[in-house]
C-alpha cells in the first residue's frame, strides 16, 4: 500500500527522469486519494513505465501526458502522447517475440482485475488506459477469475 503524497513523488520522478533523458515535455496529473491495493499499485507503475519508453522509442512526440484520476467508479490511468501514432491492428497481429510491451500491459492490466484499452492511428498520437473499479482498485474485492481469500477455517 502507498500513500498519496508517495504514489505522487513516484510518478512525478518518472516524469523528471523521462524528461532528462529523452527532452520530451511529460505533464503528470495525480488526482486519486486513499491506497491502493499494492498489486494495482505495481501495475499502475510498470503500465506507466512501458507506455513511456514506447514514446521514447516510437513515438517522436513533443509531449506526453500522464493522469492517475479517481472517477465515480473507477480508478484511471492513461498515458497520452502526441506523437506519429500507429495501427494498433496491425501492431497486434506483429505482437509477440519482439514486440511483446502492449501485450504484456494489457494482460498485467486484465490479470489484476482492470481493463485496458489503445487509442491510436497514424498520425494522432496514442493514448494508453488502464482502468480498474474502485473495489479492486483499493485491494477490496478479488481480480475477476480468481478466488477471493477464504478469512478463517473451513468448517
Ligand atoms: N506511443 C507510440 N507511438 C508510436 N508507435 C507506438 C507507440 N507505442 C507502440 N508503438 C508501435 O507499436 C509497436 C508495438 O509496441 P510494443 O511495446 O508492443 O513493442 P516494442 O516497443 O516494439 O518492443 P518491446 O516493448 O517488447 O521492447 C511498436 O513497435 C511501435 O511500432
Ligand atoms: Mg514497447
Amino acid at each position: 500500500m502507498e500513500s498519496l503524497p508517495g504514489r505522487r513523488d513516484r510518478l512525478r520522478d518518472q516524469g523528471v527522469d523521462f524528461r532528462r533523458r529523452t527532452g520530451v515535455g511529460c505533464t503528470i496529473d495525480v488526482t486519486l486519494a486513499g491506497r491502493l491495493g499494492s498489486e494495482v499499485e505495481t501495475v499502475l507503475y510498470r503500465v506507466t513505465r512501458e507506455a513511456m519508453t514506447n514514446v521514447e522509442k516510437h513515438a517522436r512526440a513533443g509531449h506526453v501526458w500522464v493522469t492517475l484520476v479517481g472517477e465515480r467508479a473507477a480508478v484511471r490511468l492513461e498515458i497520452r502522447d502526441d506523437g506519429v501514432g500507429f495501427d494498433p491492428a496491425a501492431a497486434a497481429s506483429r505482437a509477440g517475440r519482439d514486440h511483446y510491451g502492449l501485450l504484456g500491459m494489457r494482460e498485467r492490466v486484465e490479470l489484476a482485475g482492470g481493463t485496458w484499452s489503445l487509442r491510436s492511428g497514424p498520425g494522432r498520437g496514442a493514448t494508453v488506459r488502464a482502468t480498474f473499479a474502485h473495489q479492486v482498485a483499493h485491494g477490496l474485492a478479488a481480480p475477476h477469475g480468481r478466488p477471493g481469500v477464504t478469512v478463517g477455517s473451513p468448517a
